[in-house]
């Protein structure tokens, strides 16, 4: 790690809501990875459905709170299955919700890393394409460079942790080259 990435809170997200999620899985695997001063706090995205006419001042509390948890970190980890080629509803809502108020989002110029994952070879890396296209709408400063996709998930998941050495060595440069970045 770079003296870039000494310090940092990172919010980790992952698009999937099921408690034996692989994604999560992979979060918590990176949380034990991750060096002395650089921390993740994991947040579920059950939020509400985006509904313009809610999103005001007076949005429901949870959308506020994971603006302001946006806001709050250092950078964004977002992990993501695949869902029929592309990214989860939930992901998608998730985004649609952050990436308001219009200009203001906490998103934009936020450094944010997408990591895909699936049980097939494939790893999820249409879902990958399509979360890198939102994220470039609003724009957040997504990392470039090699994508952290994962295949064969299942196989590298021990005790609800990604256990995997290679993929959390891979995973936990692509977050210093983030931070490094910053
Ligand atoms: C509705 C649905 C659609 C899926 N579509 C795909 C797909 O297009 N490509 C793929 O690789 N896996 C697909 N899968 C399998 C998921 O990658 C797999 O269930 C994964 O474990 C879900 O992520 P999670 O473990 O984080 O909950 C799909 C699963 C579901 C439930």
């Amino acid at each position: 790690m770079t003296d870039a990435t000494v310090s940092a809170k990172l919010l980790g997200l992952p698009g999937s809501l099921r408690s034996n999620s692989n994604s999560l899985a992979i979060l918590r695997g990176l949380q034990d990875a991750l060096p002395a001063g650089v921390g993740m706090d994991i947040r579920d995205l059950r939020l509400p459905l985006y509904d313009q006419d809610i999103d005001t001042p007076d949005a429901p509390a949870e959308v506020h709170a994971f603006r302001q948890a946006i806001a709050d970190a250092d950078g964004v980890v977002i992990v993501t299955p695949e869902y029929n080629y592309g990214m989860p509803g939930v992901l998608k809502n998730a985004l649609d919700w952050a990436s308001r108020p219009y200009g203001k989002s906490a998103l934009i110029g936020k450094p944010v890393l997408v990591i895909s994952n699936s049980p097939a070879f494939t790893g999820g890396v249409r879902a990958h394409q399509q979360v890198n296209d939102t994220l470039l709408a609003l724009p957040a400063k997504l990392l470039g460079g090699p994508q952290v996709v994962v295949g064969g998930v299942g196989e590298k998941i021990k005790d609800g942790k990604l256990a995997d050495e290679a993929v959390l060595k891979f995973a936990v440069g692509a977050i210093d080259r983030m931070l490094a970045a910053k």
